[in-house]
Protein backbone atom coordinates (compact mmCIF):
# COMPACT_ATOMS: atom_id res chain seq x y z
CA UNK A 1 0.00 0.00 0.00
CA UNK A 2 1.29 3.65 -0.55
CA UNK A 3 1.02 6.51 1.50
CA UNK A 4 -1.93 8.44 -0.48
CA UNK A 5 -3.84 4.61 -0.10
CA UNK A 6 -3.24 4.78 3.00
CA UNK A 7 -5.06 8.34 3.40
CA UNK A 8 -8.16 6.72 1.64
CA UNK A 9 -8.20 4.14 4.58
CA UNK A 10 -7.78 6.48 7.24
CA UNK A 11 -10.53 8.49 5.87
CA UNK A 12 -12.88 5.34 5.69
CA UNK A 13 -11.75 5.10 9.09
CA UNK A 14 -12.36 8.31 10.31
CA UNK A 15 -15.88 8.87 8.66
CA UNK A 16 -16.88 5.78 10.70
CA UNK A 17 -15.58 6.67 13.55
CA UNK A 18 -16.99 9.92 13.48
CA UNK A 19 -20.95 8.39 12.53
CA UNK A 20 -20.34 6.09 15.13
CA UNK A 21 -20.41 8.98 17.89
CA UNK A 22 -22.78 11.12 16.30
CA UNK A 23 -24.97 9.52 13.33
CA UNK A 24 -26.33 12.54 11.58
CA UNK A 25 -22.55 14.08 11.81
CA UNK A 26 -22.40 14.22 8.46
CA UNK A 27 -26.38 14.83 7.14
CA UNK A 28 -25.72 17.93 9.56
CA UNK A 29 -22.86 19.76 7.65
CA UNK A 30 -24.24 17.98 4.19
CA UNK A 31 -26.80 20.75 3.59
CA UNK A 32 -25.77 24.45 4.79
CA UNK A 33 -21.97 26.24 6.02
CA UNK A 34 -22.89 28.97 8.28
CA UNK A 35 -18.90 29.44 9.47
CA UNK A 36 -18.53 33.09 11.41
CA UNK A 37 -14.95 32.75 10.71
CA UNK A 38 -12.53 33.15 7.59
CA UNK A 39 -9.44 31.98 8.34
CA UNK A 40 -6.16 33.04 5.94
CA UNK A 41 -3.29 31.36 7.14
CA UNK A 42 -0.19 29.74 5.62
CA UNK A 43 0.17 26.49 3.64
CA UNK A 44 2.26 24.88 6.52
CA UNK A 45 1.26 21.31 6.86
CA UNK A 46 1.55 21.63 10.79
CA UNK A 47 -0.94 24.63 10.99
CA UNK A 48 -4.05 22.96 10.05
CA UNK A 49 -6.99 25.64 11.06
CA UNK A 50 -9.86 23.36 12.19
CA UNK A 51 -7.04 21.18 14.07
CA UNK A 52 -5.46 24.00 16.16
CA UNK A 53 -8.94 26.01 16.95
CA UNK A 54 -10.42 22.50 18.23
CA UNK A 55 -13.17 23.30 15.47
CA UNK A 56 -15.59 20.78 13.36
CA UNK A 57 -16.43 20.71 9.41
CA UNK A 58 -18.67 24.06 8.38
CA UNK A 59 -17.17 26.25 11.75
CA UNK A 60 -14.45 27.67 9.29
CA UNK A 61 -13.96 28.68 6.09
CA UNK A 62 -10.40 28.59 5.00
CA UNK A 63 -7.98 29.87 2.49
CA UNK A 64 -4.28 29.30 3.09
CA UNK A 65 -1.22 30.28 0.80
CA UNK A 66 2.85 30.53 1.36
CA UNK A 67 2.91 32.81 4.74
CA UNK A 68 -0.30 33.94 5.12
CA UNK A 69 -0.56 37.11 2.97
CA UNK A 70 -3.31 39.42 1.79
CA UNK A 71 -2.30 40.22 -1.85
CA UNK A 72 -4.47 42.61 -3.70
CA UNK A 73 -4.23 41.37 -7.17
CA UNK A 74 -4.49 37.82 -5.49
CA UNK A 75 -8.11 37.32 -7.40
CA UNK A 76 -8.15 33.64 -5.30
CA UNK A 77 -7.58 35.37 -2.08
CA UNK A 78 -9.88 38.10 -2.99
CA UNK A 79 -12.70 35.63 -4.15
CA UNK A 80 -12.71 34.01 -1.12
CA UNK A 81 -12.95 37.28 0.95
CA UNK A 82 -15.71 38.34 -0.83
CA UNK A 83 -17.87 35.23 -0.40
CA UNK A 84 -17.45 34.81 3.23
CA UNK A 85 -17.70 38.60 3.92
CA UNK A 86 -20.92 39.22 2.05
CA UNK A 87 -22.57 35.65 1.04
CA UNK A 88 -21.68 33.76 4.30
CA UNK A 89 -21.04 37.22 6.32
CA UNK A 90 -18.70 35.43 8.51
CA UNK A 91 -18.19 37.75 11.62
CA UNK A 92 -14.42 37.35 11.99
CA UNK A 93 -11.43 37.55 9.89
CA UNK A 94 -8.61 35.76 11.49
CA UNK A 95 -5.04 36.24 9.47
CA UNK A 96 -3.06 33.35 11.47
CA UNK A 97 0.98 33.48 11.11
CA UNK A 98 3.22 31.16 12.62
CA UNK A 99 6.95 30.79 14.20
CA UNK A 100 9.63 29.07 11.92
CA UNK A 101 7.55 29.99 9.00
CA UNK A 102 9.80 28.99 5.97
CA UNK A 103 8.30 31.73 3.58
CA UNK A 104 9.28 34.35 6.28
CA UNK A 105 13.35 32.90 6.76
CA UNK A 106 13.33 32.55 2.70
CA UNK A 107 12.17 36.35 2.51
CA UNK A 108 15.24 37.14 4.94
CA UNK A 109 18.11 35.40 2.29
CA UNK A 110 18.91 36.58 -0.67
CA UNK A 111 18.27 33.38 -2.69
CA UNK A 112 16.89 33.32 -5.49
CA UNK A 113 13.91 30.52 -5.45
CA UNK A 114 12.22 30.97 -8.39
CA UNK A 115 8.53 32.31 -9.16
CA UNK A 116 8.13 32.47 -5.60
CA UNK A 117 10.75 35.01 -5.34
CA UNK A 118 7.78 37.63 -6.19
CA UNK A 119 5.35 36.62 -3.61
CA UNK A 120 7.97 36.57 -0.90
CA UNK A 121 8.61 40.45 -1.98
CA UNK A 122 5.18 41.68 -0.50
CA UNK A 123 7.34 40.20 3.01
CA UNK A 124 9.93 42.25 1.99
CA UNK A 125 8.13 45.27 1.53
CA UNK A 126 7.28 44.77 5.70
CA UNK A 127 10.68 44.36 6.21
CA UNK A 128 11.92 47.51 4.85
CA UNK A 129 9.19 49.33 6.80
CA UNK A 130 10.48 48.05 9.76
CA UNK A 131 14.36 47.74 9.05
CA UNK A 132 15.31 49.88 11.60
CA UNK A 133 13.66 47.66 14.50
CA UNK A 134 14.35 44.81 12.84
CA UNK A 135 18.29 45.10 11.86
CA UNK A 136 18.42 45.87 15.70
CA UNK A 137 17.37 41.93 16.00
CA UNK A 138 20.80 40.04 16.23
CA UNK A 139 19.54 36.80 17.06
CA UNK A 140 18.43 35.31 13.11
CA UNK A 141 15.58 33.05 14.54
CA UNK A 142 14.50 36.02 16.85
CA UNK A 143 14.23 38.64 13.66
CA UNK A 144 12.36 36.26 11.68
CA UNK A 145 9.45 35.69 14.45
CA UNK A 146 9.10 39.59 14.73
CA UNK A 147 9.19 40.15 11.02
CA UNK A 148 6.57 37.27 11.34
CA UNK A 149 4.34 39.39 13.65
CA UNK A 150 4.32 42.10 11.95
CA UNK A 151 3.90 40.73 8.64
CA UNK A 152 0.60 39.04 10.36
CA UNK A 153 -0.50 42.38 11.37
CA UNK A 154 0.35 43.89 7.91
CA UNK A 155 -2.07 41.74 6.49
CA UNK A 156 -4.78 43.04 8.49
CA UNK A 157 -4.01 46.26 7.15
CA UNK A 158 -4.47 45.05 3.95
CA UNK A 159 -7.62 43.55 4.44
CA UNK A 160 -8.21 47.24 6.17
CA UNK A 161 -7.77 48.86 2.46
CA UNK A 162 -9.74 46.67 0.45
CA UNK A 163 -13.40 48.07 -0.43
CA UNK A 164 -14.90 44.69 0.38
CA UNK A 165 -14.08 44.96 4.20
CA UNK A 166 -14.86 48.77 4.59
CA UNK A 167 -18.30 48.14 2.34
CA UNK A 168 -19.04 45.34 5.10
CA UNK A 169 -18.10 47.76 8.07
CA UNK A 170 -20.59 50.40 6.83
CA UNK A 171 -22.97 47.83 5.96
CA UNK A 172 -23.15 45.69 8.96
CA UNK A 173 -20.24 46.88 11.57
CA UNK A 174 -18.37 43.77 10.95
CA UNK A 175 -16.45 41.71 10.59
CA UNK A 176 -13.52 42.19 13.12
CA UNK A 177 -10.40 41.37 11.95
CA UNK A 178 -8.25 39.32 14.34
CA UNK A 179 -3.99 39.04 13.66
CA UNK A 180 -2.79 35.61 15.26
CA UNK A 181 0.37 33.82 15.48
CA UNK A 182 0.61 30.24 16.23
CA UNK A 183 3.27 28.83 18.24
CA UNK A 184 4.83 25.01 16.45
CA UNK A 185 6.72 24.05 19.11
CA UNK A 186 3.52 24.25 22.03
CA UNK A 187 0.71 24.32 19.66
CA UNK A 188 -0.77 27.96 21.43
CA UNK A 189 -2.00 31.22 19.46
CA UNK A 190 -1.72 34.19 20.79
CA UNK A 191 -3.57 37.65 18.80
CA UNK A 192 -0.83 40.37 17.94
CA UNK A 193 -3.39 43.25 16.28
CA UNK A 194 -7.00 43.68 15.72
CA UNK A 195 -8.98 46.21 13.27
CA UNK A 196 -12.71 46.35 13.72
CA UNK A 197 -15.02 49.06 11.96
CA UNK A 198 -14.39 51.57 14.44
CA UNK A 199 -10.65 51.91 14.02
CA UNK A 200 -9.77 54.95 12.59
CA UNK A 201 -7.87 53.91 9.04
CA UNK A 202 -5.54 56.54 7.10
CA UNK A 203 -7.39 58.77 5.16
CA UNK A 204 -5.76 57.84 1.96
CA UNK A 205 -7.10 54.14 2.07
CA UNK A 206 -10.52 55.11 3.06
CA UNK A 207 -13.49 54.68 0.55
CA UNK A 208 -16.22 56.66 0.08
CA UNK A 209 -19.61 54.99 -0.62
CA UNK A 210 -22.26 57.33 -0.67
CA UNK A 211 -23.38 58.78 -4.26
CA UNK A 212 -22.14 61.28 -5.08
CO1 LIG B 1 4.60 29.40 7.07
Amino acid sequence: MNSAQKLLLQNKAWAQERVRYDKDYFLRHSTVQTPEFLWIGCSDSRVPANEVTGTEPGEIFVHRNVANLVVHTDLNLLSVLQYAVDVLKVKHVIVCGHYGCGGVRASMTNKSYGLINKWLTNIRDTYRMHRTELDAIGDMDKRADRLTELSVCEQIMNLAKTAIIQEAWKRRQGPVLLGWVYHIENGHLDELCKMDHTTDLDPIYRYRFDPE
